[in-house]
């Protein structure tokens, strides 16, 4: 059985689709939910399925991301998991941290990578016009949103969608993706899923 970690900044809501998609069958199951804030609302719905929590604030490390994250492994290392999962995590990861887990720690983006890393995906999508969006689930490398993809679900942009309603859109497919993709990589394999 493959124990997973997910890291969540926000409403969790990636989490969420995660933790419920680990059962039965599935070689997988939540060890830990962690977050870099103590108020989010992810670490509330995770005690609610009765997945361990833990969250270090990075506020008081200021721009040390270093002592951050010195921090936030503690209790990531405690829990012994074999595969780490970013859901809404917001933070930017040093090479440092990351090649701790290189190879087992994925990211979900809000777009078809390589377009559109970083932030704000959805308005700049609109912006340029694009036909079509959606989102990426990716090995992460230190390289920011720039790991292998080992899936992509894509969306229609509609005439007249505003930022919000795009990211709506988005965020359904991201619940079916990152908990589809997921399973097959703790199954072990790491062949690109494309959902339609
Ligand atoms: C979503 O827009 C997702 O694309 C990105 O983080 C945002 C919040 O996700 N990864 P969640 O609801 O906290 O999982």
């Amino acid at each position: 059985m493959k124990r997973v970690a997910i890291l969540v900044s926000g409403g969790g809501s990636n989490m969420l689709a995660l933790v419920r998609s680990m059962t039965g069958d599935h070689p997988a199951r939540a060890v830990l939910v962690a977050s870099n804030d103590p108020a989010a609302a992810g670490l509330a719905k995770a005690r609610d399925m009765g997945v361990a929590t833990a969250a270090v604030d990075h506020r008081p490390f200021g721009r040390d991301r270093a002592a951050f994250e010195a921090e936030l492994i503690k209790p990531i290392l405690a829990a012994e998991p074999d595969i780490l999962c970013l859901a809404g995590f917001m933070r930017v990861l040093t090479p440092g941290f990351v090649e701790r887990f290189e190879g087992r720690m994925l990211n979900i983006h809000p777009s078809l990578l390589p377009k559109y890393p970083g932030l704000h995906t959805h308005e700049r999508a609109l912006k340029a016009g694009e036909s079509e969006a959606g989102c990426t689930v990716h090995e992460v490398i230190p390289e920011l949103d720039a790991g292998p993809i080992l899936g992509q679900a894509r969306v229609p942009v509609e005439r007249g969608d505003t930022p919000e309603a795009l990211a709506a859109r988005v965020l359904v497919q991201e619940h079916r993706l990152y908990p589809a993709v997921l399973r097959r990589f703790a199954g072990g394999d790491r062949s690109p899923l494309y959902l339609d």
